[in-house]
């Protein structure tokens, strides 16, 4: 822990910070490779004299990764990278036992949101972690000056490493890169089995009810698509795919699931969950011949995948039924659509987020990331990069042997038979 000192915050209530404490501390016991990296960090430094701003889900898992890149001696300050992520206890805690600078709160305003993007580019970063490129793509726009002092950024997922590869093609990034999410260890798990599981953990949460029988249509069959199918074919829902690319499509029918475009899905589907990372993939006409009591949610990056100001013009009103459940009515038909966490990421606004032992994977990567562009200062070109394979191997390594588990190695005579063409039928 760095030595306690008195910091800025912008926290919802600093008297949660007891029960964000112990909820830090229990998910850091699912954290295994993340804590070997934190003492590891302890004790060699390598993030001494770096001003580290971090834009992450303000979750116990971030908690724990921000803990280790203190200890590495990184001067940190972290906002949240959507409003209604936030766990207010865990960012009251991390104001208050580890003198951590937070600007976080469950259910800011955008402008809000963005002032704390702006509050954090003033902390003059010399690495950033990004989720989703927002702080990022606000340097770039309004802040190139501090491009000066900036060793390079990080970036935690599939729509931020979208924007970043969008900003080299521009001619933009002029810095390095680290796209934590194109690690095997981090999208093969987080994205799928993370994803997988608290989407629905979220559908759960928000609304009670019971998946086994429900038809759920996923809009996309990408990593995090994937991970929801899987579990959701597991309590018993029957799940429709909708695509737009032939060979995940194709992947989707292989896996035994039934595959057809949005505008037939939408008047069969009971509830409906999209992760495409685009932009309006239900929008109004599928609106209009959805089920009376449809449900729609989002857990793909950005609220956008909704499209929900087309549903309020179409609809005659809208009433809250439960925290984080809205039902609106159809003017047309009458029907009732009900959206979940207001179209935002329904696994971090209505549940945790993804379970710590996943994450613990993914913030591994985070934390090898943020070191590997300090070891690797100005040698580096601008542009995206990834973290060598022997980093992933080293993780997964690490996790295995955590969950007390042995693989086997290649006997000397499988080495030489890889290595060799001449031997054959
Ligand atoms: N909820 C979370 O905690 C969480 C975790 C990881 C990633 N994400 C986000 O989820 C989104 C998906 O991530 P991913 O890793 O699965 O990406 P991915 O690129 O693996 O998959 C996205 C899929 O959506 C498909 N798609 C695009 N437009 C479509 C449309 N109009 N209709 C149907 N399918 C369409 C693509 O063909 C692709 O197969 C991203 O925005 C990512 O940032 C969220």
């Amino acid at each position: 822990m760095n030595a306690m000192r008195a910091v800025e915050f912008d926290i919802k209530d600093p008297s949660l910070a007891p029960a964000g404490k112990k909820r830090i501390e229990w998910a850091e016991r699912e954290m295994p490779v993340l804590r070997l990296i934190r003492e590891r960090f302890g004790s060699e430094k390598p993030l001494a004299g770096i001003r580290l701003v971090a834009c992450a889900h303000v979750t116990t898992e971030t908690a724990n990764l921000v803990r280790a890149l203190q200890a590495g001696g990184a001067d940190s300050l972290l906002i949240a990278s959507n409003p209604l992520s936030t766990q207010d206890d865990v960012a009251a805690s991390l104001v208050a036992d580890w003198g951590v600078p937070v600007y976080a709160i469950k259910g800011e305003s955008t402008e809000t949101y963005n002032r704390h993007v702006r509050t954090a580019l003033d902390f003059k970063p010399n690495v950033i972690i990004d989720d989703g490129s927002d702080v990022v793509a606000t340097l770039i726009k309004e802040r190139s000056e501090l491009k000066t002092d900036l060793i390079g950024t990080t970036e935690e997922t599939t729509t931020g490493i979208v924007r970043l590869q969008a900003m080299e093609a521009a001619g933009v990034l002029t810095f390095p890169s680290m796209a934590v999410n194109n690690a095997q260890t981090k999208h093969f798990f987080d994205n799928r089995y993370g994803t997988g599981q608290s989407t629905l953990d979220g559908i759960i949460r928000a609304t009670n009810i019971l998946l086994a029988g429900r038809t759920l249509v996923v809009v996309g069959y990408g990593w995090c698509g994937k991970g929801i199918a899987l579990r959701a074919r597991g309590m018993g829902a029957n799940v429709i795919v909708t695509e737009i690319d032939p060979i995940k499509a194709i992947e989707a029918v292989m896996d035994g699931f039934r595959v057809m475009p949005i505008a037939e899905a939408a008047s069969i589907g009971d509830i409906f969950v999209t992760v495409t990372g685009n932009r309006h993939v239900i929008d109004e006409k599928h609106f209009a011949v959805m089920k009376d009591g449809a449900m729609v949610c989002n857990s793909g990056h950005f609220d956008l995948e909704l499209n929900l100001v087309a549903l309020k013009n179409m609809s005659e009103s809208a009433q809250q039924l439960r925290p984080f459940v809205e039902e609106y009515l159809v003017k047309a038909n009458g029907h009732r659509v009900i959206v979940l966490g207001e179209g935002r990421l329904i696994n971090l606004a209505a549940a945790e987020g993804h379970p710590a032992s996943v994450m613990d994977m993914s913030f591994a990567n985070q934390a090898l990331s943020v070191e590997y562009l300090v070891r690797h200062k100005g040698k580096l070109s601008p542009g995206v990069h990834i973290l060598p394979k022997e980093v992933d191997t080293e993780i997964a390594s690490l996790k295995l042997k955590a969950l007390g588990m042995a693989i086997d190695t290649l006997t000397s005579e499988q080495v030489e038979y890889l290595g060799s063409w001449e031997t054959g039928t």
